[in-house]
């Protein structure tokens, strides 16, 4: 079956054309493509379309969460970026709306609770809506040279702020407004290191925290999905972006890339496709799911 492209394609050089028997194909072409049209619009394609949903991505301003901004984007939806750095958020916001996309920049500290209920009223205020969040905002303090028992009481109350309480904030009130209408997703980014251990880095705060996350997801995605809310996370492996760019961290990405199975790093494009699946009713009946996309780290 020839692609929409190579339809258009196809018809655009018989109208130039312009002879009867040309004009006569043209017109059997304008059926094929209208057909085909319909199977992309009602088939299994179809669904993956999440035109017109609203959808909310935190820590939108670098990395990960811009590329699931573009992404669900891209599929139809309105997006709201948010970030601690709003400077950042209103690049993505541009460059967003520059591609067509209604698109919002929200400041939001995700360890605050009342900033994340604000951010949500902003959100709804502004597109009348939520059906889509994905709480993804994170960091990490990575070490190779200390062990846990000299790592600052600072850190690892920030990273459990952040990558903890900061998820079970953006649930808590995403799942209000979702949970009132009885419908929404919600799909946490949560890591490998919810699983594993990472090494040689030591990074206990981190992998607590996002064991949590993954937890977290299981218990709320079980708690509400009998109420049309499907609570899901991402696990990346290690994916490269600013987050393990550092000069600590620098040094040990080659042994990173020998241990995972598919011999480099994630690029941030790669967990796309998990997100517009889980922000799409093909994943209705998931909920809790912890989807491990890691290019085969953790079966080694
Ligand atoms: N990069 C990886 O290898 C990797 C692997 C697994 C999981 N993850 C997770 O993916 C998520 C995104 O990671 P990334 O690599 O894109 O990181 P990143 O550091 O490139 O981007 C994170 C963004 O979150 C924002 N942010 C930080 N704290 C915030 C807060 N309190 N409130 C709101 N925004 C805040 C930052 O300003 C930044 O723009 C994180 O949760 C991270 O733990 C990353």
């Amino acid at each position: 079956m020839a692609s929409q492209a190579q339809n258009l394609a196809n018809l655009e050089a018989l109208l130039q054309e312009a002879t009867p028997a040309s004009l006569s194909k043209a017109q059997e072409l304008v059926g094929q493509i209208k057909s085909r049209q319909q199977l992309l619009d009602q088939g299994v394609l179809g669904k993956f379309n999440l035109d017109g949903k609203v959808a909310l991505v935190t820590g939108a301003g670098q990395g990960i969460g811009e590329a699931l901004a573009h992404g669900l984007g891209e599929a139809g939806c309105k997006v709201a970026v948010c970030d601690l750095e709003f400077s950042r958020v209103e690049r993505v916001a541009a460059d967003l709306a520059a591609k067509g996309i209604p698109s919002l920049a929200v400041k939001v500290d995700v360890s605050n609770k009342e900033d994340v209920e604000a951010m949500v009223k902003a959100i709804v205020d502004k597109f009348g809506d939520l059906d889509i969040a994905c709480n993804n905002a994170g960091i990490v303090y990575s070490t190779t040279e200390n062990h846990s028992v000299d790592i600052p009481q600072t850190q690892w109350e920030r990273t459990m702020a952040v990558n903890l309480n900061g998820v079970f904030y953006c649930c808590q009130a995403e799942g209000k407004h979702m949970l009132k209408k009885g419908k929404g997703k919600i799909i946490n980014t949560a890591s490998m290191s919810g699983t594993i251990v990472n090494h040689p880095q030591i990074q206990a705060a981190y992998n607590a925290s996002k064991a949590g996350c993954v937890h977290m997801t299981k218990s709320l995605g079980a708690e509400w999905a009998d109420r049309g809310v499907n609570v899901n996370c991402i696990s990346p492996g290690y994916v490269d972006t600013a987050l393990n760019r550092t000069e600590a961290l620098t040094p040990i990405r080659e042994q990173w890339i020998r241990e995972t199975p598919a011999k480099r790093l994630a690029d941030v494009q790669d967990l796309v496709g998990a997100i517009i699946y889980l922000a799409s009713p093909l994943s209705d009946y998931c909920n809790g799911l912890d989807m491990i996309i890691d290019g085969g780290f953790t079966l080694w």
